[in-house]
């Protein structure tokens, strides 16, 4: 039979990670993937909920896909709708109730069900849903067709077990854990083999790795021996600042193969705010740790993420994280509005401030984000650096983009007589010419 199939991600990496397996799982069957909704006989909703306007946009997709006529040639009479990921793991089955025209509904461990799933809802006409609470699968050990040929995303946790005030990602992704060393090692040496620039291990909080299989955390072991394979590029997300050891910042100084750029979640710069969210450091404590982070690996590029309005959020707390974010000229800064999320405990907080004082706060801080990203791309100014080229700018498909070592953006002219299938995933030398606020601009050397 001919299907067709699109995956639809939303979320973070994890969400990425999962929907190169159920590419796989799906491609295994023996259907082929396609590049849009209409052109799909099976289509899959990736699924995140970590703010409201994701949640909201997911209902609102999914119901207008009702009236969506088949493609022509299709083997079914009738479209296979999916939705897994979070919001499929959260609202199970309750989502068959607000869509009744969804066939199948899976959690974030299910990934292996999904044949069985659609089979079942296509042969039987009904609607299934299988969301389990925990497993001890991982989702690596599935088939995968990975998006990028050069680059792979390494799950070596999975859940979180920290319970920030705000965040409904324990609730949906489960208790942390941590895979097996050998497990991560032998697929971090496949991907090597296989002509894999880049590996970025994956977790909630990476640093707390193997505390349940060992413990105590032993990320710095990880590090050291996934380094050890040859990888070129070895990156890693997220850190929680509460348990980054001197062994992991230690690992900066030694491991060449350990990329200069560090993520690092302040969340707010006001310890009023950090203890509200459940976040067990202070700001004194995290300023410590990246002058730490400085100091082995001088120059090191830095990106964060913050939260703009947390309930309460006073005036004077968030001048404190204005001020935090102009001082550590961020790469990158991924800022958010608090949103609200049922179950978890800020849910139930008041928060007097006015929505329009939220709203003129986040665009304040906006203005340092783009001071500080213009400081931390001037860093690299007329300097030559290895560019891991990953496609073609948006606006002109004769510039090619990559990211250096630091993990700055950089664009550059593709030569005349050559094409983008000449670069995609390999490493160039380029000179800088010119730092912009959010992206370099420089030109191809030595070729
Ligand atoms: N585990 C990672 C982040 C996972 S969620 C960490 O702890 O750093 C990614 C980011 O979304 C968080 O860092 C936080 O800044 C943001 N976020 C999570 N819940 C949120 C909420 N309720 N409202 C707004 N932003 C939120
Ligand atoms: Fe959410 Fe906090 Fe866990 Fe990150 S560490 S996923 S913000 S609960
Ligand atoms: Fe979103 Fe789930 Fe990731 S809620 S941020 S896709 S873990």
């Amino acid at each position: 039979m001919d299907l067709t199939f699109h995956v639809q991600t939303y979320g973070c990496q994890m969400n990425k990670h999962d929907s190169e397996r159920v590419y796989g799982v799906l491609e295994n069957m023996g259907a082929t993937a396609v590049d849009t909704i209409e052109q799909a006989d099976v289509v899959i909703f990736m699924t995140c909920c970590v703010r409201e306007a994701a949640d909201v946009r997911l209902y609102g997709q999914v119901a207008s896909m009702k009236n969506l006529p088949m493609r022509e040639g299709s083997p079914l009479h009738k479209r296979i709708v999916a939705v897994g990921g979070c919001i499929g793991q959260r609202d199970g089955e309750k989502l068959f109730e607000a869509l009744p025209h969804l066939n199948v509904v899976f959690g974030t461990q299910n990934l292996a069900s999904l044949p069985t799933l659609l089979l079942a809802s296509y042969n039987e006409g009904t609607q299934q849903g299988e969301i389990l609470k925990t497993s001890d699968d991982f989702s690596s050990t599935l088939p995968t067709t990975r998006e990028h040929f050069w680059a792979a995303w390494l799950p070596i946790t999975v859940g979180c077990n920290n319970y920030c005030t705000y965040c409904i990602v324990p609730h949906v992704r489960g208790k942390e854990r941590s895979r097996a060393m050998e497990d991560i090692v032998k697929e971090a040496q496949h991907y090597v083999d296989a002509g894999v620039k880049e590996i970025t291990l994956l977790g909630q909080n990476v640093n707390s790795y193997g505390r349940d299989l060992y413990g105590k955390p032993r990320f710095d072991d990880i590090l050291e021996a996934v380094a050890q394979t040859g990888i070129e590029r070895l990156r890693f997300a997220t850190s929680h600042p509460k348990d980054l050891t001197d062994g992991v910042i230690d690992k900066f100084a030694h491991l060449e193969n350990l990329m200069p750029y560090l993520h690092l979640p302040a969340q707010s710069g006001s310890n009023r705010v950090l203890k509200r969210m459940n976040r067990s450091y202070t700001i004194e404590h995290y300023r410590e740790l990246i002058a730490k982070v400085k100091q082995a690996c001088p120059g090191i590029a830095l990106s964060t993420d913050i939260i703009v309005g947390f309930p309460g959020e006073t005036e004077e707390d968030f001048q404190a994280t204005y001020d935090l974010i102009d001082e550590m000229k961020y790469n990158q800064v991924f800022s958010f509005i608090y949103s609200k999320r049922e179950g978890t405990p800020a849910a139930r907080w008041d928060d007097p401030t006015p929505h329009d004082v939220i709203h003129a706060r986040f665009d304040r801080l906006l203005e340092a984000v783009a001071r500080g990203a213009h400081a931390s791309n001037q860093t690299a100014q007329d300097t030559d650096q290895l560019v891991l080229v990953e496609g073609t700018s948006k606006r002109d498909e004769r510039m090619l983009v990559g990211k250096t070592p630091h993990n700055h953006t950089t664009h550059f002219p593709l030569p005349e007589n050559k094409t983008l299938d000449d670069f995609l995933g390999t490493i160039v030398n380029v000179h800088i010419d010119e730092a912009k606020t959010w992206y370099l601009k420089g030109h191809l050397i030595g070729q």
